[in-house]
């Protein structure tokens, strides 16, 4: 299977998370000999490119970051300029957000399945995963932590061309996050996560305390 990979999101590709599940994620692809071709909606330079590949591809995955609790809006002004296809190619989705529960990215879900519709193709499922913010600031083998789950479903989404299989369901996890998780995780935001956002801020220049308002 040959697939034509697109990355959503706005940011350029060296900041975006997106671009480092994609990396893990077409290892696994690779490993049952597919292959891939990807562009970055972020370069408006390849749009031409993109337009063209979408035309002459079969298998289309679009990997997009939840913005403002849907679709990035580059992103949908690039899909305006696409006409439906009704040849029954198929695409898939890997919809990934910065908050963790999958409760809040089911919307943008529900969306895509729509917008593959009015694209006149099949719909060939969305893995839906939250919990992204952090994997920008990560390297080696805290990055790897994050992402390197994505390789698995990379084989899984390569052997189903697509996410409908209970493996890919289940790699939402929680829906809404247990109470013990909730407290657990307002502890190590007023702790742990403070300092190490702080350490992030003055390593990119930040000369003020991150709650810094100078308009109060
Ligand atoms: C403008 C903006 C809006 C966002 N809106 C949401 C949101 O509504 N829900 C959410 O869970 N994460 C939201 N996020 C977080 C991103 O989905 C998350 O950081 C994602 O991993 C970014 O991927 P990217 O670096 O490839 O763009 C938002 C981030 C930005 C910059």
């Amino acid at each position: 299977m040959h697939v034509l990979i697109i990355n959503g999101s706005p940011r350029v590709k060296q900041h975006s998370n997106t671009d480092k599940i994609l990396e893990s994620f077409t290892q696994g692809i690779k490993e049952n000999g597919s292959t891939y071709e990807q562009y970055e909606i972020s370069d408006k330079k390849q749009w031409e490119d993109i337009r063209k590949a979408y035309y002459s591809n079969s298998n289309i995955l679009i990997a997009l970051p939840l913005y403002v609790e849907c679709v990035p809006g580059l992103l949908m002004e690039f899909l305006e300029t696409l006409s439906p296809k009704g040849d029954g190619t198929r695409i898939a989705y890997i919809l990934q957000s910065g908050f963790a529960e999958g409760i809040q990215l089911r919307c943008g879900e529900a969306y895509l399945e729509k917008l593959t519709g009015y694209l006149g193709c099949e719909y060939a499922g969305t893995l839906v995963k939250g919990d992204n913010f952090s994997i920008r600031f990560f390297e080696g083998e805290m990055r790897d932590r994050v992402t390197g789950p994505y390789k698995e479903m990379g084989r899984e989404y390569a052997a189903n061309a697509g996410f409908n299989t209970d493996k890919c369901k289940a790699f939402t996890g929680y829906e809404i996050l247990p109470l013990h998780l909730r407290i657990m995780l307002r502890i190590i935001q007023r702790t742990v996560a403070r300092t190490m956002f702080a350490k992030v801020a003055r390593s990119w220049g930040c000369t003020r305390p991150l709650g810094y308002r100078p308009y109060q």
